[in-house]
């Protein structure tokens, strides 16, 4: 057993799914796996072990921002011996070609976040997808028929600013793609223990224009993006 986890080892399979609210893991093991055994209730960040084509997958809600995806990701990798780590999230896009429901790959990202300041003694690390997970996962969304971009998120720890221009225009300045909370914490961690990771992130806000997507919007977008992860994942 993890401290934040309650799986017994073995329980969890070792390509994991993550999305940040622990109601949409429930959600995806209900929808698309094949015999889902809730694994996690702990703190409510449901996480689900089951089956798709035969292949054993597990998705466990990591929360919001870096401290809480480190926790439940350095668990997953110590503890349980997880491997394939796909984040499944959102972002705010901060480039105005990209729409509401448009997939993001990260294929890298910065952040504002103090950890890995502290981590690597003040100097920039640069953290960065798995370029097999990346290529998988652009294919599969092309074939699959969605929107995919794939370019560099920034890690945010903080969600709402005061002046979103003054904060994300050096930013966009420097083509990243949208802003969001956890995947400079998941690659950096991923790339520490050699386990292969990716973040696949769907636009629910377009930062220049302030449009914002609704409930249902999120939920369509969310299915596009959990159907190009499990492609990823099935075929590892
Ligand atoms: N900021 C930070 N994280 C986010 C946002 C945002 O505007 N939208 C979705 N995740």
């Amino acid at each position: 057993m993890g401290i934040h986890l309650d799986a017994r080892v073995g329980e969890i399979a070792e390509s994991v799914l993550l999305p940040g609210d622990p109601l949409r893991a429930k959600f995806l093991a209900e929808k698309y796996f094949d015999n889902p055994v809730c694994h996690n209730q702990i703190r409510g960040m449901f996480g689900y072990t089951g089956y798709v084509n035969g292949k054993k997958i597990s998705v466990q809600g990591t929360g919001m921002g870096v401290p809480s995806i480190s926790i439940y990701v350095t668990e997953l990798i110590q503890t349980y011996g997880c491997k394939n780590l796909v984040r499944i999230g959102t972002c705010g896009a901060i480039q105005p070609e990209l729409k509401l429901g448009d997939t993001v790959l990260a294929i890298t990202a910065s952040t504002d976040s103090h950890v890995n300041t502290l981590t690597f003694g003040g100097r920039e690390y640069a953290p960065h997808a798995d370029f097999e997970l990346l290529k998988m996962a652009y294919n599969s969304g092309k074939a699959l028929g969605h929107q995919v971009k794939v370019g560099s998120v920034f890690t945010t720890d903080s969600f709402f600013v005061d002046d979103l221009e003054k904060e994300y225009e050096i930013w966009r300045r420097h083509g990243v793609l949208g802003v969001e909370m956890e995947t400079s914490a998941l690659y950096t961690l991923a790339a520490r223990f050699r386990c292969r990771a990716l973040s696949i992130l769907t636009v629910s806000d377009q930062l220049v224009t302030g449009e914002r997507a609704t409930a249902q919007e999120r939920l369509t977008a969310f299915t596009a993006m959990m159907e190009i992860a499990l492609a990823c994942l099935k075929s590892l």
